[in-house]
């Protein structure tokens, strides 16, 4: 990548389950979009995933294929820095230094601890408190302006910015402070089945995943819950009817339409026509990454040299804020 006066944005996913619509409106699309204007990293962050127990060969079977989806979706590796975060040790190296500087307090507040901590009751790791430092690390190691994520991340980045700024004010500029990117539309997406909580892979029927067949992608618009009430209307409306609000959002991110553009389109049709043309047009953004991915999965040589290639590059960008961070707090490194 050439050296430019390009801002910095850098991002990254848990590779914990396949990557699903949510992953793709909320965050990866954002990224594609921007890739000409930043200079950009992206990374599959598996040190996170092990909070939760996880099937060794599956994590190992879904960071690859996380790549290859990346990829497929849009991030050229020629141009953006793609790479797999356990690769990199100065992520855990600089997640130890701001655990000292993060107060316990702080980590009790944050909202995915407390739903973590209530989903896994049996496995409450001292990993799952201190997630939010080491994606903190994650993101100041790289000092980038701009962190593209989904709503519910961000708490979390600001929880870094606190950081970032608690270490500046002791020991000069240090770290950028960086500014979470939330997009306007698709910053969250919700199950077509639960259209209360979050589209997450725990609700594999209301979820869809990158990689569904356009069939299984149909079939799961088709039983999206749209309202309780019998106005059968395609209306915005987030608090009574929060099932077709969810539709038009998938539709307005995918399509660039407007909310009141959308409205106009489906007057007078219900929602027996609304559903499956939500769901075409994700079949229609979906088919070519489903395609592409899985060319690429095919092709595993390839894979590994972009995460070589991608490791090295961010090790480079990584150790200098490393070795700046070691000499601030007074760890000698000799001459
Ligand atoms: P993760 O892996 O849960 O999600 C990855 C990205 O997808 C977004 N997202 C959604 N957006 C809209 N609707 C949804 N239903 C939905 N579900 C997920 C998330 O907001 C996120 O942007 N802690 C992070 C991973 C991480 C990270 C980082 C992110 C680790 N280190 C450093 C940024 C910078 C996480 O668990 O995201």
């Amino acid at each position: 990548m050439e050296e430019t006066a390009k801002k910095r944005m850098l991002s990254g996913i848990q590779p914990s389950g396949d990557l699903h619509l949510g992953n793709y409106l909320g965050a990866i699309k954002n990224w594609a979009d921007r890739v000409n204007d930043y200079e950009c990293y992206y990374f599959m962050a598996d040190l996170h995933t092990i909070t939760v127990r996880q099937e060794p060969a599956e994590l190992r079977r879904r960071s690859l294929n996380q790549l290859a989806q990346y990829i497929a979706c849009g991030l050229d590796p020629e141009k953006n820095v793609l790479f797999l975060q356990s690769q990199v040790p100065a992520h855990t190296q600089l997640a130890w230094v701001l655990n000292c500087y993060t107060m316990f307090g702080e980590l009790s507040r944050m909202t995915q601890f407390k739903d973590k901590s209530a989903k896994y009751s049996n496995n409450i790791n001292a990993g799952l408190f201190t997630y939010p430092v080491l994606m903190a690390a994650d993101i100041l190691l790289y000092q980038p302006d701009y962190v593209p994520v989904g709503e519910d991340q961000k708490q979390h980045v600001e929880l870094c910015r606190d950081i970032a700024q608690r270490f500046n004010s002791i020991y000069g500029d240090v770290f950028t402070v960086p500014e979470p990117l939330i997009a306007k539309t698709g910053a969250r997406i919700y199950g077509l089945t639960t259209p209360e909580g979050k589209m997450s892979k725990s609700v594999p029927d209301g979820c869809v995943f990158l990689m569904d067949s356009p069939d299984d992608i149909r079939r799961k618009f088709k039983r999206a819950v749209t309202d309780s009430d019998t106005e059968n209307c395609v209306r915005y409306d987030k608090a009574a009817k929060p099932g077709v609000a969810n539709l038009m959002n998938i539709y307005a991110t995918i399509t660039g339409k407007s909310i009141p553009e959308i409205e106009a389109e489906f007057a007078g049709q219900g929602y027996g026509v609304f559903k499956p043309a939500v769901g075409e047009a994700v079949v229609e953004a979906l088919c070519p990454i489903r395609e592409e991915a899985e060319h690429l999965m095919a092709d595993k040589a390839y894979l590994d040299g972009v995460y070589r290639a991608g490791a090295e590059k961010a090790a480079y960008v990584a150790n200098k804020t490393l070795r700046k961070v070691y000499k601030k707090v007074g760890f000698y490194q000799g001459l």
